[in-house]
């Protein structure tokens, strides 16, 4: 069992927890995830390493509440126990040889990305961040191509968000033949390589995220493939919501 120590609601769908789980902690490295359950009978989901205190043994995680396990999980307080915590898993994100990098995230993508700057930074990289909704509205890929334009000469652009904004980005980094990583994150089950379920097409071969990634050349994924992948449980994961929103309502009358 694994105790959150921490738990702190960042804005209405995104929270952040400290789980106390010190052999994780001890060996994770920025751009891993774990899996984990949050009761016996709980679905495995991942979700990625937002920190870890070596330390102090806790890693930490940042998710937003989209459905049915990220729904239960955020009902948990601190004090309560996961069930299972698994990791660190994947593949750690390159970070050694660049001069320049420009991190770009959306969503939750951004609180992701954050260990990833820091240890660029920590190697004494120039970063430059981008994300969707700080400071500037819009879109990420309207700065990152002026800044591109304006002779920015990254060695590298990593970004982490949403399939369609990672798409996109690609597609703005590819006529300049900017190196673009990706982290992709497909429907996973098993996190080992053997249920199969995180395939993806990357330069034309299978590749699995949870074993070969999840970070991939942004410039080789098949990206519409990832997306028609993604949406396909979505009926089933719109009735586990509402029944796990029901089940939370009747707890409260
Ligand atoms: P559901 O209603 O079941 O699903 C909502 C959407 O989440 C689905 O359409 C699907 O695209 C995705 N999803 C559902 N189950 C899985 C699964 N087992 N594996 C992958 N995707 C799934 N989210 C965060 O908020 N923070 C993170 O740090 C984060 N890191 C991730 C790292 C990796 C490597 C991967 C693969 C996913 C990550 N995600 C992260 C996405 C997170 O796993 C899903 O949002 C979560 O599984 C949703 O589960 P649910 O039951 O609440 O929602
Ligand atoms: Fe099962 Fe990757 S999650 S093979
Ligand atoms: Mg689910």
């Amino acid at each position: 069992m694994y105790k959150i120590v921490k738990k702190k609601s960042l804005n209405p769908t995104v929270t952040l927890m400290e789980i106390d789980a010190p052999l994780i902690a001890k060996k994770a490295q920025p751009g891993q995830f774990i899996i984990l359950r949050v009761d016996e009978d709980g679905e495995r989901i991942p979700l990625t390493v937002a920190g870890y205190d070596r330390e102090k043994g806790t890693v930490r995680i940042i998710f937003q509440i989209v459905g049915a396990t990220t729904e239960k999980l955020n009902h948990l307080n601190e004090g309560d126990c996961l069930h299972d915590f698994v990791g660190p898993l994947g593949v750690p994100t390159h970070t050694d040889g660049y001069k320049k990098v420009c991190v770009v995230g959306g969503g939750v993508g951004c609180a992701i990305a954050l260990p990833i700057a820091e240890k660029l930074h920590e190697l004494g990289v120039e970063v430059h961040s981008i994300d969707g909704s700080h400071g500037r509205q819009g879109v990420v890929t309207t700065p990152l191509e002026e800044m591109i334009k304006a002779g920015e000469n990254y060695d590298l652009v990593i970004t982490i968000g949403p399939l369609i904004m990672m798409k996109f980005v690609v597609k703005t980094t590819k006529p300049y033949n900017i190196p673009t990583t990706v982290s992709m994150n497909p429907i996973m089950i098993d996190g080992t390589g053997m249920c199969g379920g995180c395939r993806l097409t990357v330069g034309g071969e299978t590749k699995f995220a949870c074993v070969d990634g999840p970070d991939f050349d942004g410039f080789q994924v098949d990206f519409d493939e990832a997306m028609k992948r993604g949406a396909m449980y979505k009926e089933f994961e719109r009735k586990a919501y509402s029944e796990a929103c029901n089940l939370f309502k009747k707890e409260v009358e």
